[in-house]
């Protein structure tokens, strides 16, 4: 399916000396302005400087919406608050954002059979968690035994093909459950739980990280809804570092199992979906009173100390993250019902109230980011931190397998290999290793 080129709306200058070049603007659907440069390397060898892609468009795309100066987040043009309520599920958005508009009952229910039907692992990738080291990270197994999928399914891997794209991407999605919860079993040293193909997708999940033998693990419908929230608020977020991976492997024409698994490596650095781990240890090490919130405010504020804030600041967002803003209340509503205190809430809580009142952090608009308050949810449903990311990545998945089927129809796009500004040497020698100067 090719997409259709918009037209340029308007026209931008850049005078360079002599030189006027006229860019053409397009305008998105929510009426931002974007100047199209890809034309100046050709016709005038000029390259423009973005560091980092902090204000590039890479692509054209009709998945996701997010106005960071507002805090406004849309899955294909719906606001992610809508999700929070009783009735949409995480299957569906996966669906939405995979194809482009709601599900009906038909399509969905196909979906979900479809995931059900895929949702066991070969045993020949099952046996590979006998090898592993017993606490190996879980983001490094994920994305291991992602990539292989495309060794038990190379039939599926041919490009251009809906009908192969959509085997693919019910693997992807089913199978990522089944590997993650074995990767904490293997961690603990506990037989492994088949999936229970009567369960919903996280209900599912829960049950082959929790029940043991002889006693199957009760799904509370409280803790189920918790966890769906959490998948659906974390299943797409346009262009971020995970996404831009996923597009960039796929660029190249990689198959979907080795371009997904690509973004679990992306999506678990620190300074992206690792975060959520890092805030709880950070909201641990103030409760065990290695710090307290004052002097936590203070480190990250301290450029001398490579310590942050982390579930604070965001490339886009410069206003309250939405996402963290509905975990919030979640988190409000599970623990005001339990009656059941976690003190880590708390803690969290005094951090963000210092934090809001602080300048260091109002100047530079950081707000709190989805990895702020999930983890306190996650840890209230009994999810160990070392599985933190490991949800955020299923959660993630349908995003990923989004944009990637967006990318592979729009016939238009090319590999992405961006530009550099060289400062190196210019030219020079090879001198033999006995005629170096060592000295130098
Ligand atoms: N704590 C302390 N200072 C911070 C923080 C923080 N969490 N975040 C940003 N800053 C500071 C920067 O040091 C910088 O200060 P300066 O202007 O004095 O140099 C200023 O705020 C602007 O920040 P940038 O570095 O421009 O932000 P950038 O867009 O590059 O990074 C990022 C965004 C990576 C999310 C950053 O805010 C961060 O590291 N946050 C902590 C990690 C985190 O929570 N990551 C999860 C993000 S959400 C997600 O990926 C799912």
């Amino acid at each position: 399916m090719e997409q259709q080129t918009q037209q340029p709306q308007e026209k931008a200058t850049l005078t360079l000396g002599d030189t006027v070049i006229e860019l053409p603007v397009y305008i998105g659907t929510e009426g931002e302005k974007v100047i199209d440069i890809n034309g100046i390397y050709d016709s005038y060898k000029l390259t423009t400087y973005d560091p980092s892609l902090s204000n590039t468009a890479v692509c054209r795309s009709k998945i996701t919406y997010i106005d960071g100066d507002s805090g406004v987040l849309r899955y294909r043009g719906i606001p992610i608050e809508q999700f929070n309520q009783p009735g949409p599920n995480f299957i569906e958005v996966a669906w939405t954002l995979i194809f482009g508009r709601l599900p009906n009952t038909t399509e969905l229910s196909d979906f979900r059979n479809r995931l059900t039907e895929n949702e066991l692992i070969h045993e020949g990738l099952r046996r590979q968690f006998n090898e592993i080291p017993p606490k190996s990270p879980p983001m490094a197994i994920l994305s291991a035994m992602l990539s292989q999928l495309a060794c038990y399914y190379e039939k599926f891997l041919p490009l251009g093909d809906d009908d192969l794209f959509i085997e693919a991407a019910a693997r992807l999605i089913s199978k990522a459950r089944t590997i993650a919860a074995y990767s904490y079993r293997r961690s603990k040293g506990l037989p492994f739980n088949y999936p229970d193909p009567n369960l919903r997708y996280g209900a599912n999940f829960l049950h082959m990280m929790f029940s043991i033998p002889h006693q199957q693990y009760v799904i509370s419908e409280e803790v189920e809804d918790a966890l769906n929230l959490i998948l659906i608020l974390h299943a797409d977020h346009e262009q971020n570092c995970s996404t831009a991976t996923v597009r960039v492997v796929g660029s190249a024409r990689a198959n979907l199992f080795a371009s997904c698994a690509a973004g679990v490596s992306a999506l678990w650095g620190p300074r992206h979906g690792g975060a959520n781990v890092e805030v709880m240890k950070m909201l641990e090490d103030i409760h065990k009173g290695g710090l307290t919130p004052e002097s936590c405010i203070e480190a990250a504020k301290d450029k001398t100390n490579p310590f942050l804030l982390y579930g604070f600041g965001h490339r886009v967002y410069k206003n309250y993250d939405p996402r963290a803003k509905v975990l919030k209340d979640a988190c409000d509503k599970v623990f005001g019902m339990k009656h059941n205190k976690d003190p880590l809430l708390d803690i969290a809580r005094k951090l963000e109230e210092i934090a809001l009142k602080d300048p260091y952090f109002i100047e530079r608009k950081l707000y709190p980011n989805v990895d702020f308050y999930s983890g306190i949810l996650l840890r209230a449903m009994g999810i160990p931190t070392n599985m933190f990311t490991v949800i955020f990545a299923i959660g993630r998945l349908p995003g990923w397998i989004a944009q990637w089927k967006e990318q592979h129809d729009d016939t238009t796009q090319r590999i992405i290999r961006p530009r550099q500004l060289y400062e190196g040497n210019t030219i020079s020698e090879y001198v033999p290793i006995e005629e170096r100067n060592t000295d130098s």
